[in-house]
């Protein structure tokens, strides 16, 4: 298992190019799964979730291959063999229960293992379930397996989604392109993940309109064909990096960036002090005075994403006065508090609230990695802290950061990756 050594105390300066997203590219990659011919990917980041999804697309029978020696270009295709996602591969990333809804639109059934829980709550997926029983599957539960079954195929019907959950909406979006009919999602996410998953549908010939609004429409077509698509870029990795410029008073260009994407973020940013202005295609990110304290919550798109959390905390935490950070999308995402406090931070928690009280300055230690947002919080801190952090179980940062510690040591950081 790797570790990471950071040496804290310098500010970043330069630029850092941001990759395609990890949470669109993941549903791009089952999008393959819906047509007979071949989904050209490109912008595709260098992450183990995405290995993960290739494997799963394997198992599947369809193979999602370089061209040309590029890694960053995937040609996704070939035929459905099995409709099975075996345990294995479900139970080690979550997003693989995205393959249910076009495995049941395009072969009228499908076993996946049930994800069960994760290390930031319990995530179920009843809202995915049920979902797919409006559009006619008949669903049951066996053996740690959901079997779907649709012999006639899926009919479009309107679906109410009680929580604007990710997932289920891009699930239900995409077995819907293959349905018989309209379907409408209402209550749907809103997130740019879902207007990029939309684009690429509707280039190989779905019908769906009002992706990024809370109602998503999608007329059902016969088949869908192969096209060409660049991922979008990772709105949570620029936050993410948005945040290191930050707590070490550095000044970054994050090429490809988008300021629009980011809007909550933006304005916590610039309620804390820190300036951040669109460059282009990059986005700039700068500190020169004092960070303040600032009260946030976590909501779907728009609001402020729960993938920022951490990072926000850890840069709060050296910020004047105190702060409130209110998580109302996962019930148990604070396990980077106690990594925190070891360096000198001051959170306590309250129920789904952590109140951080600013200190002058943290200090190096031995920590654990345990989520991937979780993860980078302690890099953050670890790079404004003074002395060494030692950052354990770096694999779950490989889950969805590319070159972590290329990045950052090319705009002056100090941290270096050694194998244990
Ligand atoms: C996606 C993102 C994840 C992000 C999250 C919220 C990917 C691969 N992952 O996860 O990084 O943190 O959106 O922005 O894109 N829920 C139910 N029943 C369901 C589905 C969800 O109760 O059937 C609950 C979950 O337990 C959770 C909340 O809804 O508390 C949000 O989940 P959801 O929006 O579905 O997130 P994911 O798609 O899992």
């Amino acid at each position: 298992m790797d570790k990471f050594i950071i040496r804290g105390g310098r500010p970043l300066h330069g630029e850092i190019t941001i990759g395609g997203a990890k949470n669109a590219g993941l549903k791009l990659l089952v999008a393959g799964l819906l047509t007979s011919e071949r989904l050209v990917l490109t912008n595709v980041p260098h992450i183990a979730d995405i290995a993960t999804m290739r494997a799963l697309l394997t198992q599947h029978g369809l193979s999602a291959e370089a061209v040309n020696g590029d890694k960053t270009t995937l040609s996704v295709g070939g035929d459905i063999t099995s409709t099975e996602a075996p345990y294995d591969i479900v139970s080690k990333m979550r997003a693989s229960i995205l393959v249910l809804g076009p495995l049941l639109a395009r072969c009228r059934e499908a076993r996946v293992s049930l994800p069960g829980g994760c290390a930031i709550g319990t995530r179920p997926v009843d809202l995915h379930l049920k979902g797919l029983e409006t559009l006619g599957a008949k669903i049951t539960l066996e053996n740690g397996y959901i079997n779907a079954r649709a012999p006639n195929g899926l009919v479009g019907e309107r679906i109410v989604l009680p929580f604007a959950s990710v997932g289920a909406t891009e699930n239900l979006m995409m077995a819907a392109t293959l349905a018989k009919g309209r379907t409408e999602i209402v209550n749907a996410a809103r997130e740019p993940e879902m207007v990029d998953l939309a684009n690429c549908l509707n280039a190989m010939g779905a019908k769906i309109t009002g992706a990024g609004s809370g109602h998503i429409m999608i007329d059902g077509v016969e088949a869908l064909h192969g096209a060409q698509h660049r991922i979008m870029s990772d709105r949570i990795e620029c936050g993410t990096y948005a945040c290191a410029a930050a707590i070490t008073g550095g000044d970054l260009r994050l090429i490809g960036g988008q300021i629009e994407h980011l809007g909550a973020v933006v304005r916590a940013f610039e309620e804390a002090g820190v300036e951040v202005t669109q460059e282009g295609d990059a986005m700039r990110v700068r500190r020169t005075g004092a960070l303040r304290g600032v009260d946030i919550m976590t909501e779907p798109y728009p609001g402020f994403p729960t993938d920022m959390q951490a990072q926000f905390m850890a840069l709060l935490s050296v910020a004047e006065g105190a702060s409130m950070i209110t998580e109302t999308i996962f019930e148990n995402r604070f396990m980077h508090v106690p990594e925190l406090n070891r360096m000198g931070a001051r959170i306590n928690v309250h129920g789904s609230s952590a109140i951080i009280r600013g200190v002058h300055g943290l200090s190096g230690a031995p920590v654990m990695a345990t989520d991937l947002r979780a993860s980078f919080s302690l890099i953050i801190a670890g790079l404004a802290a003074h002395g060494e952090t030692i950052l354990s179980r770096v694999y779950h940062l490989d889950r969805g950061y590319e070159a972590v510690e290329r990045k950052l040591a090319a705009c002056g950081a100090a941290i270096e990756r050694v194998k244990d």
